[in-house]
């Protein structure tokens, strides 16, 4: 008898998940939760010249492969279907989602990567070579002024709301353990797989324009040379947005520990394959590179794998009692 209660709650509860993953869909077959509290409200863009650029950026922002994908109306420039809003996401309105209401006005910037200034052109190229892996679009592009159109507009719009001044995608407490692929593959396995799938390829969208779900790894997936591929990055982003469905504004569903056990089983390259970073001089200055930035020689003594894994805060106190810079 009780078996039979234990599998009745077990169907339910598989429906509602089976259900909920699947409502709500809009005209372009894109899943509608309410993950965000602002609008974009296109009929307040000016009927300008300008005006028609920034809506042009958005929608390059949402729907980015079905323009400059591997099938793209404008041209071939990302190689994968992933969309920017797939990691910025609303469009980069989302506060803790990688929001880039605040970018436009903080370029021209020195980039610690590069060693040099880096023009915001170049630094969405950055996430056109990188993320998409793919190569860059000309400055003067029609979609590279449409980019840095709509970056300038959201930036006017909500550059002074302070819900964007915390950035608590960086303030992730890191606990004295290593994170754990093991423990991060059941974790997988429970909450997110029934949206990127088992083997973490995704979902494309009902025209194959872009990805109803996006994938985590695999050839049409982030390069490792993308910030997504590190740990604790991942781990800050996941924690505040994943489950698509789960993670409220404000009111993360995982523990600092479960997104850095589930981060460190997507960004494993031993059990997942990945388009490779082909970028060899990141960092010229050592002393710059993020603690959890997995590829040596280190300012400190500290191995390859702890930097990727963790344990963070050995790191962190050397860095310290250095005075070397600590960043993630
Ligand atoms: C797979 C995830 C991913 C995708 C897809 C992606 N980005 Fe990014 N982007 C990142 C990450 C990670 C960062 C670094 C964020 C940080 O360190 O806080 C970033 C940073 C940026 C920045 C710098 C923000 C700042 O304030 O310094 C810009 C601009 C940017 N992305 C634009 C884009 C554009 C435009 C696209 C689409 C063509 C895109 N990104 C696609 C992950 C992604
Ligand atoms: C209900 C479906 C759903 C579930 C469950 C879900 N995701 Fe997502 N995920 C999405 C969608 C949809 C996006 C794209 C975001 C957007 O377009 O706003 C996304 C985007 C992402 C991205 C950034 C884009 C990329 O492909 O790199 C990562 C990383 C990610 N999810 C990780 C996870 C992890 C880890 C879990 C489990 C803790 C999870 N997701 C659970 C639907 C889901």
């Amino acid at each position: 008898m009780k078996k039979g209660i234990a599998a009745v709650v077990t169907s339910v509860l598989l429906l509602v998940i089976v259900f909920s993953c699947h409502q709500n869909h809009d005209k372009n077959n894109q899943v509608q939760f309410v993950t965000n509290t602002i609008v974009f409200d296109s009929s307040k863009v000016p009927h300008t010249p300008y005006g028609r650029a920034v809506l042009y950026g958005r929608e390059l922002v949402m729907n980015t492969a079905k323009y400059i994908g591997p099938d793209g109306l404008e041209g071939k420039y990302a190689t994968n279907k992933m969309s920017c809003r797939d990691c910025h996401q609303d469009g980069g309105l989302k506060p803790n989602s990688f929001s880039l209401v605040l970018t436009h006005d903080v370029y021209p910037q020195y980039r610690a990567r590069e060693g040099k200034i880096l023009s915001l052109a170049e630094r969405i190229n950055n996430c056109i070579n990188r993320p998409l892996n793919g190569r860059s679009l000309p400055l003067d592009s029609k979609e590279m002024i449409a980019f840095l159109s709509y970056l300038r507009y959201i930036n006017n719009e909500w550059g002074n709301d302070t819900i964007f001044k915390e950035k608590k995608e960086d303030s992730l407490n890191l606990p004295d353990m290593a994170a754990s692929p093991e423990h991060g593959a059941v974790l997988y396995q429970v909450n997110c797989s029934r949206c990127h799938g088992v083997n973490g390829s995704g979902l494309l969208n009902g025209d194959k324009s872009g990805y109803l779900y996006p994938p985590l790894w695999g050839d049409s997936s982030y390069q490792a040379g993308s910030s997504m591929h590190r740990v604790i990055k991942l781990a800050g982003w996941i924690k505040y947005n994943m489950p698509f469905d789960r993670a409220l504004p404000g009111k993360p569903f995982l523990t600092n520990q479960q997104a850095l056990d589930i981060a460190a089983f997507i960004n494993d390259d031993d059990l997942h394959k990945r388009p490779v970073n082909d970028r060899v001089n990141d960092y010229p200055d050592i002393k710059m590179k993020p603690v959890d930035y997995e590829k040596g020689p280190y300012v400190d003594s500290f191995s390859q794998k702890q930097h990727k894994y963790g344990p963070y805060p050995p790191i962190i106190k050397y860095l310290k009692e250095h005075d070397l810079r600590i960043a993630y």
